[in-house]
């Protein structure tokens, strides 16, 4: 059957109806098939992309290109979620003409549904000005890995009440600039309630707590795909890289035994044919 296409406003709609949204990552063709068939709403196609696929230490020197190279990947097969560009660093802090070229890369090359950036009140004035040109924009406060450094190191945020506060005014800030929903990461429950109860648009929590109005995880962490570290906040619903070695050493055995390949995996050749061929020199 044919999936129909879902889009930003049914985004809102889901909150107005108090219908949860399930958000994943995806990076590339096959997660972002099993995603979209698994009927998850949005898919981004994240700046984890640096630690989780190419194996950075942290997302701070994944390009413009990379992203739209990936995003185009995930974008092609797609039928039914929300697909997300996340702009990486540099990619919004140079100049609000900067921003919009390349928020517009992401729609025109990478054929994404809108785009996500990282930051509260500082930066709605380049929210406004991409959202003006016609794209559509996720925020994302809290723990914001890109400025991880400035927040010293990936600690959650918001934990007083001046720091909940701070959150909140950039929750609005966000909304009043025009995004559509906003990524609230690392923050305690109790806040991301206030704030998803305070703002119209949808909150999509990352350690954040069920209040939220949906949820996200980076897939690689919520299948056991990442090895370096998994984060308090995620649920690890299946380890798979234990499966996947278990059959690289089954497949390394059986080349070494030759129990691989079998009959059913070679091709046969016509008997004369083969008589035809001249083997005495
Ligand atoms: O890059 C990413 O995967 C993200 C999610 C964690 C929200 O920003």
């Amino acid at each position: 059957m044919e999936q129909k296409k879902k889009t930003v406003p049914d985004m809102k709609a889901r909150k107005t109806a108090g219908l949860k949204i399930s958000m994943l990552t995806a990076y590339d063709y096959p997660w972002a098939l099993l995603a979209d068939q698994g009927g998850i709403d949005m898919i981004l196609v994240g700046d984890s992309l640096g630690m989780v696929v190419l194996g950075y230490k942290d997302t701070i020197s994944v390009t413009m290109d990379q992203m739209i190279h990936h995003t185009k990947a995930v974008a092609g097969v797609v039928k039914s979620a929300v697909v997300l560009g996340d702009m990486p660093f540099g990619s919004y802090n140079v100049s609000i003409e900067k921003a919009i070229e390349n928020a517009n890369r992401f729609m025109k090359e990478g054929r994404a549904d809108g785009i996500k950036l990282e930051g509260g009140k500082s930066v709605a004035p380049v929210v406004e000005a991409i959202v003006r040109a016609g794209i559509p924009v996720q925020g994302h406060i809290g723990l914001t890995p890109q400025t991880a450094s400035a927040l010293g190191g990936f600690k959650v945020q918001g934990k007083s009440a001046e720091a909940a506060r701070a959150l909140l005014e950039d929750a609005k800030s966000l909304e009043a600039a025009g995004c559509f929903s906003i990524v609230l990461e690392a923050i305690p429950a109790p806040i991301a309630k206030i704030i998803t109860e305070k703002i119209s648009i949808p909150t999509i929590g990352i350690g954040a707590g069920v209040h939220c109005d949906g949820q996200v995880l980076v897939t690689h962490d919520m299948v056991g795909l990442f090895d370096r570290f998994t984060p308090k906040f995620v649920k690890q619903y299946v380890k798979i890289s234990a499966t996947i070695s278990a059959a690289i050493a089954e497949y390394k055995a059986d080349v070494e035994c030759g129990k691989f390949p079998e009959e059913k995996h070679s091709f046969i050749m016509n008997e004369e044919e083969l008589k035809k061929m001249d083997f005495s020199n």
